[in-house]
């Protein structure tokens, strides 16, 4: 049996903001179907590196190919068109317009296929709209305000639009950061089920609980370059994780966790 090709390939990517390189000649790649999960310390470029992949602020060097194609230089819109959709560290939604016409927006703007200028809500537009509220357990919150409503419905309200453009490629940023035990439990369901549809998934998240509860595979990142990519069981393994990111502490919590069996 020959493996699949992987959906995506990132060669030697650097991005530079003047001196600093914050993400720095990085190389990996993502198999269909896999979910990847990012750490590593404040400013390790993670954030950055979500910036290059969904065309918001380039790459300084290197190469990205998604699904066979060269995405490097291609513009953010193009690139959620190509399969690619993110979620971002802090919320990011309409504030002002309800629940579904957010999830709208983006099943409509996000298709490929739109040809007809002008804005026409269709079935197929609509039928998007369900499946996407009902993956994030946001049914029968339609008409709900997104700026008015709590901050994890306001995450599961992004991550609804984000699939709404029917990605083969989801980036999610911190998408657990804030919350209580509870509500990290409903983001899991969510990021579960979407995973479940078979769409790929690149999650960045310090809950370590969260992390490697949901990732086939994990990458460390430190000062744009990638210190560990491997099972998540590895990580409590490698000291220069535990020296530089984890502790020792929070690393002999997550060894127990991980022994205990991940929920
Ligand atoms: N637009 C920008 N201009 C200049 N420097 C930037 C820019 N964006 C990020 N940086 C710098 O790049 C580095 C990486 O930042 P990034 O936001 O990617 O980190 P991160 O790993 O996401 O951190 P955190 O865990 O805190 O979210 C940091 O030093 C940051 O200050
Ligand atoms: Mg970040």
């Amino acid at each position: 049996m020959t493996a699949a090709p992987p959906l995506l390939v990132c060669h030697d990517v650097s991005k530079h903001f003047g001196a600093l390189a914050a993400v720095s000649q990085l190389s990996f790649q993502v198999a269909p179907g896999e979910i990847l999960g990012i750490g590593g310390p404040n400013g390790a470029g993670k954030t950055t590196l979500f910036e290059v992949l969904s065309g918001m602020n380039p790459a300084t060097s290197g190469q990205i190919v998604f699904a066979g194609r060269d995405i490097t230089r291609m513009a953010p819109e193009a690139i959620c068109h190509a399969g690619i959709a993110r979620t971002f560290q802090l919320n990011a939604s309409f504030d002002s317009l309800t629940v579904r016409d957010n999830v709208r927006v983006a099943a409509y703007f996000g298709r490929d296929n739109r040809r007809a200028p002008g804005l026409k809500i269709g079935a197929g537009t609509e039928a998007v709209t369900d499946a996407a509220l009902a993956a994030v357990g946001l049914t029968g919150r339609d008409r709900e305000i997104a700026g008015r409503l709590p901050v994890i419905d306001r995450k599961l309200l992004m991550l609804a639009g984000a699939i709404a453009t029917r990605p083969k490629l989801l980036l999610m940023d911190e998408p657990v950061g804030g919350l209580n035990a509870g509500e990290i439990d409903r983001m899991m369901d969510a990021v579960r089920a979407v995973a479940a549809q078979g769409v790929t998934i690149i999650l960045i998240e310090h809950v370590m609980r969260f992390l490697v509860a949901l990732s086939d595979r994990v990458m460390i990142l430190h000062h744009g370059a990638k210190i560990f990519d491997g099972p998540p069981e590895g990580l409590v393994r490698d000291q220069k994780v535990v020296d530089v990111y984890l502790g020792e502490g929070a690393s002999q919590r997550l060894a127990a966790l991980l022994e205990g069996g991940l929920a």
